[in-house]
């Protein structure tokens, strides 16, 4: 009989969209994907040629259990070079993806009845990693009307002797939001570690991603190659942690993963060294279909309370259309065949939003918006 933990846990709703939206492709439909949340460019020719060579070298062992000390390395000067702090190569984990990153440090914090603190809305897989992890996900509501920002009162209200950490991400999915260096340190100064998800910087449209790392010391950051690079399927990301939590997460890695993927650490070598011009080029493009899609949201008459700056999502408030994201999510799917998650995957406080993103054409951004256009007037038609 399968365990009461995995018959509980919470689907990961945005994947029973796109399993939909696969299903009505099948059957020779045409949707418009606005529900996935992963960049939708190549991989950068430059990185896929390293992880070839790797392989052909015969690359295809074990590595040490942290990760190649190459990459290792490289990871630790591109933290001094994209923000001036020192990281120690010694302090870089390198995992398969930013969500095992994310899971071995709540391993690593949480003791059973622990408690993480997250923002609600938040990204839709954190209570679930958190709860694997033995522990007890607490929310603190960030608002629309206030920019998404955390609010240090409402946080130090949250905190209990259970608090492990207060996990943070800027800029942050589902809202797009990048919060402020005044936040980031009033986070960081309640004396609480922070775990701070730093997967989605370098794509930013204005103002500066921080590292938790300018602010304390007392905290974990976790970053990975998925979306600044295009790799989401190399499984590819990393932790930098202080000095007390790198025995234990070795052998928490040790003993889950044995070690990262050769061939790919060589490819992560190849991305950070030689990948960035390429990189640079798909964030200007996000940033064009970022303004293409607020332009359609806009003139659909959706009110945008604040302007997402960061990652490639725009959260919409569609509570006026219907006060369950579940439903409509699904009516916009079945009758316009445009995929968009519904706010509830990312918790209570995202109920009645429709999460976009942009990762797609700027064509197919028109023609989903067209066809939400012709959705909404039928929709209105209808309740007249
Ligand atoms: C906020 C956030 N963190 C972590 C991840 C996981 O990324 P990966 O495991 O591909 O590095 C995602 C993926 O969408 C995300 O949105």
């Amino acid at each position: 009989m399968p365990s009461k933990l995995s018959e509980e846990i919470s689907p990961f709703y945005v994947m029973e969209v796109l399993e939909r939206a696969k299903e009505i492709e099948a059957s020779g439909g045409s949707v418009i994907h606005f529900e996935v949340g992963m960049p939708d460019f190549s991989t950068p020719a430059v990185i896929c040629e390293a992880a070839v060579r790797a392989i052909r070298e015969g690359d295809t062992r074990y590595t040490h259990s942290l990760g190649i000390l190459e990459l290792r390395e490289a990871i630790s000067e591109d933290y001094e070079n994209t923000y001036g702090v020192k990281v120690s190569p010694g302090n870089v984990i390198v995992t398969m993806g930013s969500s095992p990153a994310l899971f071995l440090s709540m391993l690593a914090l949480l003791d059973p009845g622990d408690e993480i603190i997250i923002t609600d809305p938040h990204y839709a897989c954190y209570p679930q990693l958190i709860k694997i992890a033995g522990g007890v996900p607490r929310t603190v509501r960030v608002y629309e009307e206030e920019g998404y920002q955390i609010d240090a009162g409402r946080l130090r209200k949250a905190i209990t002797k259970r608090t492990k950490a207060v996990l943070i991400n800027s800029p942050g999915n589902p809202t797009g939001t990048l919060l402020g260096p005044d936040v980031i340190r009033d986070v960081a100064s309640l004396g609480v570690p922070v775990i701070s998800d730093e997967i989605y910087h370098g794509l930013v449209y204005g103002g500066e991603a921080k590292t938790i790392l300018e602010f304390t010391e007392n905290a974990i950051a976790v970053n990975g190659f998925s979306k600044l690079y295009s790799m989401p399927g190399w499984r590819l990301g990393y932790l930098i942690v202080p000095e007390e939590f790198v025995r234990p997460l070795q052998k928490l890695q040790q003993n889950l993963f044995i070690s990262p993927n050769p061939f790919v650490q060589r490819a992560g070598v190849a991305a950070i060294k030689h990948g960035k011009r390429e990189a640079l080029g798909m964030v200007g493009e996000f940033d064009r279909r970022r303004r293409a899609m607020l332009e359609g949201l806009r003139e659909l008459g959706f009110v945008l309370g604040t302007e997402p700056l960061g990652a490639f999502y725009v959260f919409v408030n569609a509570s006026g259309i219907s006060p369950d994201s579940h439903a409509l999510a699904f009516d916009i799917l079945e009758n316009a065949h445009v995929a968009v998650t519904p706010g509830i995957d990312f918790g209570q406080g995202g109920e009645g939003y429709l999460r976009f993103s942009y990762a797609a054409s700027v064509s197919d951004i028109e023609e989903g918006m067209s066809r939400l256009g012709k959705y909404l007037d039928e929709r209105k038609n209808k309740s007249r």
